[in-house]
C-alpha cells in the first residue's frame, strides 16, 4: 500500500517512515512535488486540522493520505499555545520568539510549569478515516538547552528525564515523542 504523508518536513518524514515503512506500506511525501495545495490550519483541535489536511491532499492527489497536526499544551495557560503553537508569537513567528513568549507568559505562575506535546495522526482514503493520538508529558524549563529537534524542544523536559528534548539524541526523541506514539497507534489501525 502506498501512503502519501502530507509533509514537506524531512525530519518528520524520516521519523514517520521509520515507524510505518514495512513490506506492505510505502510512505511517499510532498517533498519534490509541484502544485501542492495550501491548507489553512484553522481548526479548533489538532484532529480537525489533521483531518482537513488529509481530505484536501486526498482530493488533490487521489492516493490514501496520512496527515498530522501537533503542538504544545500547558496546564497553567489552559492548553495554550495548543493549535496555534507554530504561530504563538504572531505573524512573523519563529521558534525563538515563540519560546520567549511562552516563558514570559509562564513566568506569571510558579513552577512546575506542566506541559505536554500532543499529536493527532489521521488516515483518509476517500471513504474511511482512521485517527490516533499521542502525547508526552513534561514541564517547561526557563533554562533553554540543547540544539537537536525544533520548536519548543529546548525548553521542554519530558517526565522521567533530566534533559530537555533538544538535548536528547534524535533516536531517543523519536522513540518517545507524541508523534511516534500517534503514528505507532495509527499503524496498528491500518
Ligand atoms: P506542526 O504539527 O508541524 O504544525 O507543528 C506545530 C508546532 O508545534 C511546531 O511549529 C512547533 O512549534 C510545535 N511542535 C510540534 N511538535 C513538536 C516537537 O516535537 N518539538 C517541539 N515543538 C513541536
Amino acid at each position: 500500500m502506498k501512503l502519501l504523508f502530507a509533509t514537506q518536513n524531512r525530519g518528520k518524514l524520516r521519523e514517520v517512515k521509520e515507524i510505518l515503512n514495512s513490506s506492505s506500506i510505502e510512505v511517499l511525501s510532498l517533498i519534490g512535488l509541484e502544485d501542492i495545495p495550501e491548507v489553512i490550519e484553522d481548526g479548533d483541535t489538532f484532529e480537525a486540522n489533521a483531518r482537513k489536511k488529509a481530505v484536501q491532499f486526498y482530493e488533490h492527489f487521489r492516493v490514501p493520505v496520512i496527515a498530522d497536526d501537533s503542538g504544545l499544551e500547558t496546564e497553567q495557560l489552559l492548553g495554550m499555545p495548543g493549535v496555534i503553537s507554530a504561530r504563538y508569537s504572531g505573524e512573523n513567528a519563529t521558534d525563538e520568539k515563540n519560546n520567549e513568549k511562552l516563558l514570559s507568559e509562564l513566568s506569571k505562575y510558579p513552577a512546575p510549569h506542566k506541559a505536554r506535546f500532543v499529536c493527532s495522526a489521521v488516515y483518509y482514503d476517500g471513504k474511511k478515516f482512521l485517527s490516533a493520538y499521542g502525547h508526552i508529558n513534561g514541564q517547561i524549563t526557563f533554562e533553554s538547552k540543547g540544539t537537536n529537534g525544533f520548536g519548543y524542544d529546548p525548553i521542554f523536559i519530558p517526565d522521567g528525564y533530566n534533559n530537555t528534548m533538544a538535548e536528547l539524541p534524535p533516536e531517543k526523541k523519536n522513540s518517545i515523542s507524541h508523534r511516534s506514539q500517534a503514528f505507532t497507534k495509527l499503524k496498528s489501525l491500518l
